[in-house]
């Protein structure tokens, strides 16, 4: 097998709880999980389960109380040295999106600060835009002027510009209605044919979850209790809290 993407071993997080710090919750439990090149994992589990905890984890974004992390088969790192090969993409695009500024613009970002000369960069955002199925008019439109799947689209864009080795999508289809969910699923798959990232995909969404993903790993109170092919676990699930998950979507 290649050499995953990302590999957890050992993740704990806890959170300091209390007003003197004393108290401490365990959000993510002894984790362990690894994702491939072009390789997608849905993370599903009820709420409060741990599943943002843990891809605020796999981007660097939060530091693991206890255990250790590999990027690319080397040590994780520092986040700079990191640049431009993580991307995240949220509910929300409104929070991904400065409203002040250009959908251009904000797909530009990202290899602004990457030091990614003006002529290359203006060519790999209208590239881009037109990856994600948006005609260069959207380049000079602000984002309050777009639809909710055109404005997932331009942050799937920004995400996706610097060509980054892993993604994490954090329930990045649930503010969307239902036919808008497809085409951007599809979308989804169709740029990991094409740019080969690593994904982390979280959701509530058994269904949406398993249109992309190859593996599926349930998260229940901090723990990954099953890790499995996607065959494997919409077939026969093994944990029992998998199985009450799938039944209520049966
Ligand atoms: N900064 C924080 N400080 C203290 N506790 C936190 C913090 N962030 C999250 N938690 C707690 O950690 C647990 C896991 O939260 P997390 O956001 O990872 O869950 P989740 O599975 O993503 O939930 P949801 O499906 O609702 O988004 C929750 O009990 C939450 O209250
Ligand atoms: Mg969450």
């Amino acid at each position: 097998m290649s050499t995953p993407v990302v590999e957890l071993e050992g993740i704990v997080v806890t959170y300091r709880t209390g007003l003197l710090g004393g108290e401490g919750f365990d959000a993510v439990r002894d984790v362990s999980l690894s994702i491939g090149e072009g390789e997608t994992v849905g993370l599903v589990g009820e709420s409060g389960s741990g599943k943002t905890t843990l891809g605020r984890v796999c981007l660097g974004l939060q530091r693991p109380t206890k255990g250790t992390m590999r990027f690319g088969g080397d040590p994780f790192g520092g986040l700079r040295q990191r640049r431009g090969q993580l991307s995240i993409v949220l509910q929300h695009p409104e929070w991904a999106l400065n409203p002040r500024l250009r959908c251009g613009a904000s797909v530009e970002e990202p290899l602004l600060v990457l030091g990614v000369g003006s002529g290359e960069r203006k060519q790999r955002v209208a590239a881009m835009l037109d990856n994600v199925g948006l005609d260069a008019g959207f380049v000079s439109r602000y984002p309050g002027q777009l639809s909710g799947g055109q404005r997932q689209r331009v942050a799937i864009a920004r995400a996706l510009v610097t060509q980054p080795r892993f993604i994490v999508f954090d329930e990045a289809v649930s503010a969307l209605d239902v036919s808008v969910q497809a085409q951007v699923l599809n979308l989804i798959a169709d740029l990991q044919k094409e740019h080969g990232f690593g994904a982390l995909f979280i959701s509530h969404d058994l269904a949406a979850t398993r249109y992309l993903s190859h593996r599926i790993a349930v998260m229940y109170k901090g723990e990954i209790v099953e890790d499995a092919p996607s065959e494997t676990f919409y077939g026969t699930p093994d944990h029992p809290y998998s199985r009450a998950l799938m039944s209520a979507i049966a």
